[in-house]
């Protein structure tokens, strides 16, 4: 007997009618009319199924803070630095514990099922480190989090940024970051990629360097990137986020970095509700949009992931986990208006994300974690159009979030009481 089953599915690769068989944690078959008893079953006819969202990129040390010690006025990506500097000495491990938890909450009930949270190691009491890695274990039952050790203010530009890295990867944090466009020049910060990606091929960790962060035409990090993870052979193991100069940058050199980026097996996260409010502060008007070249990146074979970034914290005050609203976001400022792109856009916020942090056992296939979303939508495009509702989130076969489904009743004169269009 099935512990599970669902029913007459919608599946995001466009196969419509499809039941979904789980016993202990995992998908075991997925094809219509399973006829085998099970001790549960879930009526999923004619709604999307997916694969639960991933956010690979996210600062989770920081979320929820909006308002300590102050808001940002200007809602500029530098006072919001200098506002994060303000609240760092005023940190507490309990504080942060309960912020982080309070956002997993969040997340879950939005169907996101794995976050991978840059932590800033930029504070010799590594506080975040240690409360993020508490959390870590805390939510493990019900959220995949995995840890990048970030050196917010500068692996070099801060004087113990380097040491306090090392000290947060012999804590357990797994993956290198690096900020290479906020050290003080572009050699340091070509320096300083280099020395993180060897340190992490030495360790044989994963790197998610924030790279390129700028609207500057001349920013090169991403080039030395791609040289760097090429050199070391860390193909497959190099996240190059932001990356939003890729926008300004001139179109010839851009058709060289790409296949640079391409040979060196680069992934890339854009973060679209990030990138089109920090980026073109400089500009009059146009103002660029200063999402990196998504679809350039796409057809060139690379994997390119959505990431959240910030909720409601020093850098950005909106934001709800909502990862459709990060994908629609996304089709926006990337002309992604062609079905395929559409398309592409909802793999961005799932299964590339998932590939990019090497998470196992993710999918949708007999064997795979049964780690799935019932969404009130009719496919992915749908799911975009409407930020649909999460009905039904699982994790390993177990139902731990629903959501009634949205409905409106219409009394409208001269028409009798009806129950409105879904949305
Ligand atoms: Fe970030």
């Amino acid at each position: 007997m099935l512990d599970l089953i669902l029913t007459g599915a919608t599946l995001p690769d466009g196969r419509t009618g499809q039941d979904i068989a789980i016993k202990d944690g995992r998908i075991v078959e997925i094809r219509p009319a399973i006829a085998v008893e099970a001790m549960e079953t879930i009526d999923a006819t004619g709604r999307l199924v997916s694969p639960p969202f991933v956010d690979a990129h996210f600062h989770m040390d920081a979320t929820l803070s909006l308002g300590l010690p102050r808001l940002n006025r200007s809602g500029t990506l530098l006072e919001g630095i200098a506002l994060w500097n303000e609240l760092k000495p005023l940190l507490t491990h309990e504080a942060v514990v309960d912020r982080a938890l309070a956002y997993c909450d969040l997340a879950v009930s939005q169907g996101i099922g794995a976050i991978r949270s840059h932590v800033d190691i930029c504070d010799d009491r590594l506080l975040g480190v240690d409360a993020l890695l508490e959390v870590k274990q805390r939510v493990a039952d019900y959220l995949d989090l995995q840890l990048v050790a970030f050196p917010q203010d500068g692996y070099y530009r801060d004087p113990t940024a380097a040491a306090n890295l090392e000290r947060a990867l012999d804590r357990g944090i797994e993956v290198v970051g690096g900020i290479p466009h906020f050290e003080r020049t572009m050699v340091d910060g070509a320096a300083s990629v280099r020395a993180l990606c060897e340190l992490a091929a030495d360790r044989g960790l994963l790197v998610d360097m924030h790279c390129d962060e700028t609207d500057d035409p001349m920013s090169r990090h991403v080039e030395t990137l791609a040289h760097e993870t090429h050199r070391l052979g860390l193909q497959g193991r190099v996240t190059g986020s932001h990356l939003t100069s890729m926008h300004s940058m001139d179109n010839y050199y851009v058709s060289k970095l790409i296949a640079l980026m391409a040979e060196a097996e680069l992934s890339v996260i854009a973060n679209p509700l990030i990138n089109i409010l920090i980026q073109g502060r400089h500009d009059s008007y146009p103002k660029r949009r200063g999402m990196t070249r998504v679809p350039e990146l796409q057809a060139a074979g690379l994997c390119v992931a959505f990431g959240h970034d910030c909720v409601m914290d020093p850098w950005y005050s909106l934001g709800s986990g909502d990862m459709l609203d990060v994908a629609h976001m996304a089709v926006h400022v990337g002309h992604m208006s062609a079905t395929d792109a559409m398309a592409d856009a909802f793999q961005a916020v799932t299964s590339v994300p998932a590939q990019i942090m090497h998470l196992p056992g993710y999918g949708l296939e007999p064997g795979c974690n049964a780690d799935l979303v019932v969404l009130q939508a009719a496919d992915p495009i749908d799911a975009i159009r409407t930020k649909a509702n999460r009905l039904t989130v699982l994790r390993r076969g177990r139902v731990i979030a629903r959501t009634p489904a949205r409905q409106t009743t219409l009394d409208l004169p001269g028409r009798p009481a009806m129950v409105g269009p879904e949305r």
